[in-house]
């Protein structure tokens, strides 16, 4: 079976960690993030895989190449403007024969694709849609369904209220190719409350796959670093991993879960309590402090600064004594200036980027 993966969206909630990095490569425990979802297509069998792309195509391109080194065939289609997620599909049509499976390109999940495939060729609906769990119903699209399994309707965003289910899209999708009659060719179209609904209208299946299995989009800085928590408990557990050649002082702590990439230099005293990634040639200077974070390449922490449970991008610094707490995010090439204290939250963007408009300079 052949996958269409999503990653044409601009990840405007992502920001600014897609100033310069489209959603689909940000880095997730050192490797873009789509490395991880192919990985998991290909554990599931599935090695063909078409990539729907809008914003920031040419990174993508670049650092995935034509798949070879991951053992998987790509193929990659840019659209002119955004085509919104159906229309992204209908645009793949011609590569598209038999049943396929959509994924949007910004989830890491567990959910057994080959007995979704399974069911799916078992129970031949028009449309398979996995259905994940979540604690706040209020906050996502919801998707009710009956005995069968077969969806009845659609509620985005109910009230407290309303709420019927906790059970919402999980942005995996298989679907027969003759749906793609109902998607308009060129024009911008959802899944969610176009072609869906409308297939419902007419009296089409669609079958839901529950799964309560791990399921997590990084749309968020905040989900991106659980995202690298999670992962970093599941793959390193307590300990401490270092990939190639990185330099220790001998009074450095170091606590895992802990990834720390080549070139990186943990000076004197400095500790480090996981979870933490450090992307390749990060340094932490004299006594500093990095608790929870997740660190892009080639960025500094000065001496005695603290950081927790944050998220640094690439050559950025900061600088000596400052502190950078839960939940900041700091840009491309930002500093944070010799002993500022930065409020929770924080976010600091690269220089030309306008947090208001959001959009490229
Ligand atoms: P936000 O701007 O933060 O909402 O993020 P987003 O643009 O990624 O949108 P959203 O999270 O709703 O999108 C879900 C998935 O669909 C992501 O993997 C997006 O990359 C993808 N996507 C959204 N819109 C488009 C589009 O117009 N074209 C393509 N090819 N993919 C899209």
């Amino acid at each position: 079976m052949k996958a269409v993966i999503l990653v044409g969206g601009k990840g405007t909630r992502l920001l600014p960690l897609t100033c310069n990095t489209p959603k689909a490569i940000v880095p997730i425990l050192n490797r873009p993030f789509l490395e991880h979802l192919l990985g998991y297509l290909k554990e599931h069998g599935v090695t063909d895989a078409i990539l729907a792309m809008c914003y920031l195509p040419d990174p993508i391109q670049s650092c995935l190449g034509d798949g070879t080194q991951l053992g998987v065939r790509l193929t990659y289609l840019v659209e002119e403007s955004p085509l919104g997620t159906a229309g992204a599909v209908k645009n793949a049509e011609s590569y598209l024969n038999g049943p396929f499976l959509v994924l949007n390109g910004d989830t890491i999940t567990e959910i057994d694709l080959t007995a979704m495939v399974k069911r799916h060729k078992e129970v031949k609906p028009k449309v398979s849609i996995a259905l994940t769990p979540v604690d706040n119903p209020t906050l996502y699209g919801v998707v009710e369904t009956d005995t069968r399994g077969l969806v009845q309707r659609f509620v985005e965003k109910p009230t407290w209220d309303k709420v019927t289910t906790n059970m919402i899209n999980a942005g995996i999708y298989i679907l027969e190719p003759e749906v793609l009659a109902h998607i308009p060719a060129s024009t911008p179209s959802m899944f969610e409350n176009y072609l869906f609904p409308r297939l419902l209208e007419i009296g089409e299946p669609i079958l839901s796959y529950p799964s309560d299995a791990y399921w997590i989009d990084i749309g968020t800085p905040e989900k991106y670093l659980k995202a690298n928590h999670d992962l970093l408990l599941q793959q390193v557990g307590r300990g401490i991993q270092a990939k190639g050649k990185s330099q220790f002082h001998p009074t450095a702590q170091i606590e895992g879960p802990v990834l720390i990439a080549e070139g990186c230099i943990i000076a004197e005293g400095a500790k480090l309590k996981g979870p933490v990634v450090l992307g390749p040639h990060c340094e932490i200077g004299k006594d500093a402090v990095v608790q929870g974070a997740v660190l892009w390449h080639h960025s500094r922490v000065g001496e005695k600064a603290i950081l927790r449970n944050c998220v640094v991008c690439s050559h950025s610094y900061v600088e000596p004594g400052s502190h950078v707490p839960d939940n900041c995010v700091l840009g491309d090439s930002v500093t944070v200036a010799s002993g500022n204290i930065l409020d929770k939250g924080t976010q600091v963007w690269p220089d030309g980027y306008a947090e208001s408009n959001e959009t490229q300079p």
